[in-house]
């Protein structure tokens, strides 16, 4: 079997994807024209080529841009929805997937109209392809903690319908301490924690991340390695790293694919799972993400069926909703 089979046979879970960041060029098009909005760029060809980025904030200022096309509940719903099928391809059986409602809410939309258009595509996506997943609600972490604050409290008469929060956007400058309180209401309200740490920032966020937010998952933190205490505490504790190669390359976290520290993290017994992050501005999918990072770092398919493992044990279903991937991820990785 051809590696790209391999990685596609494997049940995965997705734990790291922005849908605001899957819009494609030609959705955001189709979108912006049908609901009247003007974009900042004249074409297809021309926004694609403005994504050359040098660092997280040179893509953030253009992610925001291009998500003021999304105006109507139907747009989420086909956003998502496109997503959905793209994961399909890649082997996805799970995702638990990130919303930003303060870059649509900031624009005059409901904060409604963002969760029941994601909402309903969720529920097609079960129905119609098998892929089963959940909503975490995302704090920009540049905005002051009274805006989540705000935030917070238009999601809680939805909370059945939101799995957990997160905490994204620009991180250098904005420590998890700035959240500390809104993370403590979340946990009181029973939502499951993460957040971004030590993607540009500095190894201290996932640390405190972990003992002031008290998060389960960390996003990235790729930096991790620069602490090996920290690195040797995490492992024994199982902390889910959702790290995503293809956006570190982008935003110039590594100058190459080949120095990642994903297969050191690896290799010290840290929970790493593959994601994508923002696939519609980074280049690829899951697949793609899992397939560049097995090239450019020599995985095994060992490593592979390790880090598709991590991604099943790392999400926030129930063991009996576990069981059946788990089963046929161990089938694939004997065949392999
Ligand atoms: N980092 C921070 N904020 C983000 C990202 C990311 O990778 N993607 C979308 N918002
Ligand atoms: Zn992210």
């Amino acid at each position: 079997m051809e590696l790209h089979e391999f990685i596609r046979a494997l049940p995965k879970a997705e734990l790291h994807l922005h849908i605001e960041g899957s819009l494609e060029p030609e959705l955001m098009f189709e979108m912006a024209q049908r609901n009247g909005v003007k974009l900042p760029y004249a074409n297809v060809e021309e926004t694609r080529a403005a994504y050359a980025f040098t660092d997280l904030q040179s893509f953030l200022d253009i992610y925001y841009a291009g998500a003021a096309a999304l105006i109507h509940e139907r747009d989420f719903h086909d956003l998502a929805m496109a997503y959905f099928y793209r994961a399909k391809v890649d082997g996805v059986v799970h995702t638990e997937i990130f919303f930003d409602p303060q870059t649509h809410t900031a624009r005059g939309l409901a904060f409604e109209t963002v969760l029941d258009g994601l909402e309903r595509a969720c529920q097609e996506a079960q129905s119609q392809l098998g892929i089963s997943s959940r909503l975490i609600l995302c704090f920009l972490r540049h905005l002051p903690e009274e805006d989540a604050f705000r935030t917070l409290e238009q999601a809680v008469p939805h909370l059945s319908r939101i799995h957990g929060v997160g905490l994204d956007s620009s991180e250098k400058g904005h420590p998890p301490a700035k959240f500390q309180r809104v993370f403590a209401k979340c946990r009181e309200l029973g939502l499951h924690l993460v957040a971004h740490a030590g993607e540009e920032g500095p190894a201290d966020y996932i640390r405190d991340a972990v003992d002031l937010l008290h998060v389960e998952r960390i996003d990235h933190g790729v930096r991790v390695t620069d602490d090996p205490a920290l690195v040797e505490r995490l492992a024994k504790e199982k902390i889910p790293f959702t790290v995503c190669p293809l956006s570190n390359l982008k935003l110039r976290v590594f100058p190459d694919l080949s120095t990642h520290s994903l297969k050191r993290m690896l290799g010290a017994g840290l929970r790493v799972t593959i994601n994508s992050d923002d696939p519609a501005y980074f280049g690829g999918y899951i697949g793609q993400n899992y397939l560049e990072t097995a090239k450019a770092l020599k995985l095994s398919k060992n490593e592979l069926v390790t880090i598709a493992r991590n991604s099943l044990l790392g999400s926030f279903v129930t063991d009996a909703e576990r069981a059946p991937w788990l089963a046929k991820l161990e089938a694939v990785a004997k065949s392999a």
